[in-house]
């Protein structure tokens, strides 16, 4: 959702600083743009333009901005008001000398707006922001200072916000304040930066101190100053960004959703490295807890949403089964609002790969205040969630540009599986040996997807025929149940086709009727030699569509005789044992909706209506 980007430096280049940084946040999903700076002669310009960047860059082509060293730029995801120019950030208060952009909703805005418009203020704007300028606006001219008249406006506001203003009677310096949404300071040398995320600026610094709870920050080419909303200093805390500028490039390739899956085996790889020590996990990042504590846990609440989620699904069957403690999944905004039994030996697991999504935010903030610990998989450094939680695990797939969620998805995966043998081991209740075959399992799994990378021509092929399907089905049992999830949800999101995943044995309770000659039906198989019980029921489950007209791709392991004679297109994935077959069986689908996006001409990074970080309820 929106983004934001802010600059102050020693030389002319805020809007070189300010596009670049749009650019880099651009895959947060937005529809309007812009950015305010102040020019070399002390005066603040705005520029803003609803619809992608290249029509804000049109525009700054028509109407240059001159040269400046303080700026601030913003792309929006509408909530409050259409995707107009007027709804687009930043807005203008105090004459025009002041310009603010935001992230987040002020949830009393209404409040607010009236007012401020009994004093006789005017807007232009249908938005929540413009309340925020006004208002701060207004408490500039009494105080004459951006920080100070910063406190008294967050004092006044309800929701999430992250917010950022410059004044042109203060050239040379940026204020920020954040509640619920992300903000992160870029630490430069004569310059300084904030970001939505480390993406905004990493092309000019990888020094970066993520902003705190209620906490204002004022930069300045010199100096960074970080508070409470009352005034009082905050110590920060510096740290390196892992990943470097070309990480979060698309690097000849056609999408960055292309490159993405392509990094998988890298993604897994990349979690596991350093964390299986001579077959035995070894995760620091919970030593704080102890084993004993670890060993006392009696229930898992997973709570996470979309991809995340069904990756929180697919780690409850390997969690129950290796270390024997009873796990829910829950959707993070469901979780949330329905007073949840939360005892002091639940062990909360939250899962995202941006850490900003507000619904699980609110959920890992409500289950600590009920008493839980709580621990987060996360892939983004410097992120909310994990610094709301107890502890974090980071999932090591380097930056997720794509809209649609796949390498975090497989790391996440992979991070749990370390976390449910890490465990299984403190508990007891897998031996060596057992433990042993797990993790070379899991380490073997990088190999595996890269072979099974090698079906994307099949895929593809598939794909093209299958550009006219108008809805699709995807079937899974056990651990391919959450994988038929996520089958559909990828083909939903980016090529805008019906699709719903089933658990194989729901389907003569209901979703059969949905059956007529010729409708597609994604089955994913299990293996008939670890899941001996399994198999024979999913080639029944496939009969029985096929009697009725389905058209069946199967997703089979290598060597599975038993499924073809029933199966109109079968996709190969390699021998793996039951549970770590969805880390391979997801890949064709991945392929599957990527390739059928883009045979119908669709963008497959940033699809329609979605936002990459979802930071609002
Ligand atoms: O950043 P998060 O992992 O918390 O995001 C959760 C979901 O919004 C995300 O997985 C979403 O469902 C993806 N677009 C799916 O591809």
């Amino acid at each position: 959702m929106c983004g934001i980007v802010g600059y102050v430096g020693g030389t002319n280049k805020a809007v070189e600083v300010l596009m670049g940084g749009l650019r880099r946040l651009e895959y947060r999903g937005y529809d309007s743009a812009g950015i305010a700076v102040i020019d070399e002669e002390g005066v603040l310009n705005s520029v803003k333009r609803a619809g992608k960047l290249a029509m804000l860059s049109d525009e700054l082509k028509r109407h240059p901005v001159n040269a400046g060293r303080t700026g601030i730029g913003h792309t929006r995801w509408a909530t409050h008001g259409g995707p107009t120019d007027e709804n687009a950030h930043p807005h203008l208060a105090d004459n025009g000398k002041l310009a603010l952009i935001h992230n987040g909703i002020i949830e009393n805005f209404g409040p607010l707006k009236a007012e401020l418009l009994a004093e006789g203020y005017t807007f232009e704007s249908e938005t929540d922001t413009e309340v925020a300028a006004v208002l701060l606006g207004r408490e500039y001219q009494r105080v004459g200072d951006l920080g100070e008249a910063f406190r008294s406006v967050v004092a006044r506001l309800d929701g999430a916000f992250t917010l950022l203003a410059l004044h042109q009677d203060q050239p040379g310096v940026v204020v920020g304040a954040r509640r619920n949404s992300p903000l992160v300071i870029g630490l430069g040398d004569g310059e300084n930066f904030l970001g939505s995320d480390v993406a905004a600026f990493i092309e000019y610094t990888r020094r970066a101190v993520a902003i705190g709870q209620d906490q204002i920050v004022t930069i300045t080419p010199d100096s960074v100053t970080v508070t409470d909303f009352f005034g009082a200093p905050v110590e920060v805390e510096e740290f390196d960004v892992a990943w470097d500028a070309s990480a979060s490039d698309k690097g000849g390739w056609s999408s960055f959703m292309a490159k993405e899956v392509s990094e998988q085996p890298d993604a897994v790889a990349n979690t596991l490295r350093g964390r299986i020590v001579d077959g035995v996990v070894v995760i620091p990042e919970l030593a704080e807890f102890g084993d004993e504590a670890l060993a006392r846990i009696r229930r898992i609440v997973i709570i996470a949403c979309g991809t995340a989620a069904y990756a929180g699904q697919v780690a409850k069957y390997a969690i129950e089964k290796w270390a024997k403690v009873p796990v829910d999944v829950e959707l993070s905004h469901e979780f949330r609002y329905r007073d949840p039994v939360i005892e002091n030996d639940t062990l909360v697991v939250s899962i995202s790969q941006s850490g900003e999504t507000m619904d699980t935010l609110m959920a890992v903030k409500y289950a600590r205040e009920a008493g839980a610990v709580a621990i987060s998989i996360c892939n983004t450094q410097g992120a909310t969630i994990p610094r709301e939680s107890n502890a974090v695990i980071y999932t090591h797939a380097g930056p997720e540009v794509a809209v649609a969620s796949t390498k975090a998805f497989v790391a996440q995966i992979a991070a749990l599986y370390l976390f449910a043998l890490h465990l299984a081991r403190v508990r007891g209740t897998l031996g060596s040996a057992e433990l042993l075959e797990h993790t070379a399992e899991l380490q073997a799994i990088p190999e595996k997807i890269a072979t099974t990378l090698l079906q994307g021509d099949a895929v593809r092929q598939l794909a093209t025929w299958m550009t006219d399907s108008r809805a699709v089905l995807f079937l899974g049992r056990h651990v391919g149940f959450p994988i038929a999830l996520e089958g559909a949800l990828k083909l939903k999101e980016l090529a805008y086709i019906h699709a719903e995943g089933f658990a194989a044995g729901e389907l003569k309770h209901g979703p059969i009727a949905l059956i007529e000659p010729g409708q597609p039906v994604f089955v994913v198989v299990p293996s008939p030699r670890g899941s001996a019980h399994l198999h024979p029921k999913v080639v029944s489950n496939i009969q029985e569509i096929r009697a009725r007209g389905a058209r069946v791709i199967v997703i089979a392991e290598q060597g599975d005789a038993a499924v073809l004679p029933f199966a109109d297109t079968v996709i190969h994935i390699p021998l793996a044992a039951p549970l770590f077959e969805p880390l391979l069986a997801v890949v064709p689908l991945q392929l599957f909706a990527m390739e059928l996006a883009t045979a119908k001409g669709l963008d497959v990074d940033q699809p329609r209506n979605l936002a990459k970080s979802v930071t609002v309820e």
